[in-house]
Parts: structure tokens; C-alpha cells; sequence
């Protein structure tokens, strides 16, 4: 089901003054979205006035706002005003517009360009670079409950769950719902678990092997409601195909629905190569971060396999950011035909319909050729059919 969203728009000003006075006052609700354009222009102003008026706006929006009408001279008044806006608790990585995490009373920093320009490369924040350029924003639980095969879902599982953007990102818009996340990597649990949560949320990050039985039987002890488990950025590749058959076999005895975000559907071979994902920010700041197949790399056409790197680069030097060593691309129909053996129904998310659609019937108009998908998989029965 798709999510209506609510904007706001202003064209000076003095109506983005009135508008953040009424919202602020509580005679005007809060707008998903503001939106900034005409003569009210952020890049415009001085850098106090700005922060005051982001200051504001951060209170007065439920998602964030857009300003395509800002226009700089150069690089570095361009990432000036980029690293003060980051800095007053938005974020640009979804291209949705500036965002802040759903409602969220805090305003977070997202200036990982600081520490960089400080530092250099070994300051660079490798998880925060990683984000930037790799986080999944556009889609929380959220998208995913919101529709017929899923509301009864109040326990959410991110397995691999790293920084785990997924559960912190869904927890804003569903506080009421139980998280929990799994990973082998004890910086990445206590990154996340330092981060400000709302109060009320239930969250449990386990240190744990997600291909050992044990932890599932943790979640399901832990679960209410119906359980979502999410591996999101494709984490799934990590495992050869003894392993995520095993996932998807120990998984869905434990969690109602699993979902595995999987990449447009390509031949492997036009994946290999250097893929530059620098983002504009990054650029202006002398930085450039990369995807970059191995040495030993090649993608196998036969097999999947492949290895590469995520590096980051200036003209000082190069440094690795994160491995991606036997890497298998697991594609949505060598995951159907696992889902088959083990008796799984498999869905994937319609991006027009925002539903969850059974493999077997509709795929026209879903975009599995050109964007990241959703594949879910359960043993529970197909929904009644509209
Ligand atoms: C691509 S990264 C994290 C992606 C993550 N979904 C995110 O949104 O940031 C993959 C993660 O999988 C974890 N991992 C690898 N093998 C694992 C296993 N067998 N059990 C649990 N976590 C594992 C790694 O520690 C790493 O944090």
C-alpha cells in the first residue's frame, strides 16, 4: 500500500517564518515535508541565520525538506553549506531530499566529512562513509507492514545487521515494535547501541552466528506479534549457497517472513570493475570512495563468485575501507528455486503496488531490472486473494 505523505510549501521567507511559527505553535501539523523554493533560499543567507532556520525546521517536519533552488560558485562554499546542514541533523543520502530519521526529536550530526578533513584518510569514519554512499533509506518497516501480507508484524529481526540502519531508521516510525539485530562484529553493536533510541523501544543486539540455530530460537523467545527479519545491502552474498540455503531454512522455522534485499536483476559479469560511488560532498572535499573489484576478482559467470573492495582515496594515499571477499550473487531465481526445494512461498515488493507479490503472478511494471528488490520468503500460506 503506497504512504501518503503531507508537504508544505514556501516561497519566501516570511512564509517559511509564518508556516514554522503555526507548525511550532501546534495550530498546524507537522508536514512530512517542507518544501523550500522561489526566493526562500538557504544558500542565500548567513550561515547563523541558516542554522537558526534548520534549527527550526528540524522540529517543525516529520521527514525532512527539499531545496532544489540553492546554486553555488564554487566547491567550497558547496560543501560548506552541505557539512552545515548535515551538521543541524539532515542527512542527503536518500534521494528523497534532506531527511532526518521519521519524527525523531534529535538532531544527529552527519558531518562525516569534518573528521576527514581534519584527520585525512585514517580519520575517516569507515562506517559513516559506508552509509553515505551504500545506506538504505528509502525503504523501513514501515513500507513493509504497510501492506496486506504483513500488519500483523510487531517484531522486527535485522540479521547481519552491521550498523543496522534498518531497525534504528524503522524504530522512529515504530516504537512499539521489538528489535532485534545480530552480527558477528561487537564495534558494529556498540556503535549502534550508543546511538539515541526512543526511550520506549525494545532492543536486543546479539553477538552471534545468524547460520547457528540457537540464535533463531533466541529471537522467536524474544519475538511478539508476527517476526520480520530483514538482511538488508544484500549481506546475504557473503554466504555460499550451503549457507544461505541453510538461512533460509533456519530462519523461516523460526521467523514468520524473511526478507533478502537483492540487487537488480544483471548478469554478474557487468558487475565486476571499478565502480565509483563518491558522493558530491566527498568530491568537494578532495575524496574519492570507490567500489573496486580485486586483483583475483573477475566476477565467474558460472559460479557468481567474485571479490572487491569498498576503498576510499585522496592524493595522499589509499585505504580499505571494508572486504567483500567471496562475494556470490545470489539471484532472484536461484533464491526461488532454494525457496522451492525447502517448500517456502516467495514474494518480492511491487514498487508500484507497495505489496508483497507471490513470484508466480504479477511482474510487469516491477522494476526487478533496474533498482534493488525485495525478495520474502515464508512457510505461512499465500494471502486471500483480493
Ligand atoms: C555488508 S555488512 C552489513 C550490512 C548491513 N545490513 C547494514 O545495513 O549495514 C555485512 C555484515 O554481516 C556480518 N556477518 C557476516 N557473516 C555473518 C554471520 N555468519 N552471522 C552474523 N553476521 C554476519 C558482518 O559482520 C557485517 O557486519
Amino acid at each position: 500500500m503506497h504512504i501518503e505523505t503531507t508537504t508544505k510549501v514556501a516561497n519566501s521567507l516570511e512564509v517559511l517564518e509564518k508556516l514554522l511559527e503555526r507548525i511550532s505553535s501546534g495550530r498546524l501539523a507537522k508536514p512530512d515535508w517542507i518544501k523550500l523554493q522561489g526566493k526562500c533560499r538557504l544558500d542565500k543567507m548567513g550561515r547563523d541565520q541558516r542554522e537558526s532556520i534548520l534549527d527550526r525546521l528540524h522540529g517543525c517536519v516529520l521527514r525532512g525538506f527539499r531545496a532544489n533552488n540553492v546554486d553555488f560558485d564554487d566547491e567550497e562554499t558547496r560543501l560548506a553549506y552541505w557539512r552545515s546542514v548535515a551538521r543541524k541533523g539532515f542527512h542527503d543520502f536518500s534521494e528523497q531530499g534532506w531527511m532526518k530519521s521519521y519524527d525523531s526529536p534529535f538532531r544527529e550530526d552527519y558531518d562525516y566529512i569534518g573528521p576527514y578533513l581534519d584527520g585525512g584518510l585514517s580519520k575517516l569514519d569507515a562506517y559513516a562513509a559506508y552509509t553515505a554512499v551504500l545506506g538504505t533509506f528509502d525503504f523501513t518497516v514501515e513500507d513493509f507492514v504497510n501492506t496486506e501480507l504483513c500488519p500483523g508484524v510487531r517484531t522486527i529481526v535485522e540479521p547481519m545487521a552491521g550498523t543496522a540502519e534498518f531497525a534504528y531508521h524503522s524504530h522512529f516510525h515504530r516504537p512499539d515494535f521489538r528489535y532485534v539485530m545480530i552480527d558477528l562484529d561487537a564495534e558494529a553493536q556498540e556503535r549502534v547501541l550508543a546511538q539515541r533510541w526512543l526511550e520506549m523501544t525494545e532492543k536486543h543486539y546479539l553477538i552471534a552466528n545468524i547460520l547457528d540455530e540457537s540464535v533463531w530460537d533466541q529471537v522467536k523467545s524474544i519475538t511478539t506479534g508476527e517476526s520480520l527479519a530483514y538482511v538488508g545491502k544484500q549481506s546475504h552474498h557473503l554466504f555460499g549457497a550451503k549457507e544461505i540455503f541453510r538461512l533460509l531454512e533456519v530462519a523461516t522455522q523460526r521467523v514468520d517472513y524473511l526478507m533478502l534485499e537483492t540487487p537488480q536483476l544483471a548478469p554478474v559479469t557487468e558487475m565486476g570493475g571499478t565502480d565509483d560511488v563518491s558522493r558530491t560532498e566527498m568530491e568537494d572535499a578532495g575524496l574519492e570512495v570507490e567500489l573496486i573489484e580485486d586483483p583475483d576478482g573477475e566476477p565467474n559467470p558460472f559460479t557468481n563468485l567474485m571479490h572487491f573492495h569498498l576503498g576510499a582515496s585522496d592524493k595522499t594515499g589509499r585505504r580499505r575501507l571494508f572486504e567483500y571477499r567471496d562475494w556470490t550473487v545470489w539471484s532472484q531465481p536461484t533464491l526461488v528455486a532454494m525457496a522451492r526445494v525447502l517448500d517456502l512461498n516467495a514474494f518480492y515488493f511491487h514498487s508500484e503496488t507497495h505489496e508483497f507479490t507471490s513470484v508466480d503472478e504479477e511482474w510487469e511494471d516491477s522494476d526487478v531490472e533496474d533498482e534493488v528488490t525485495f525478495m520474502l520468503f515464508t512457510r505461512r500460506d499465500l494471502p486471500p486473494s483480493a
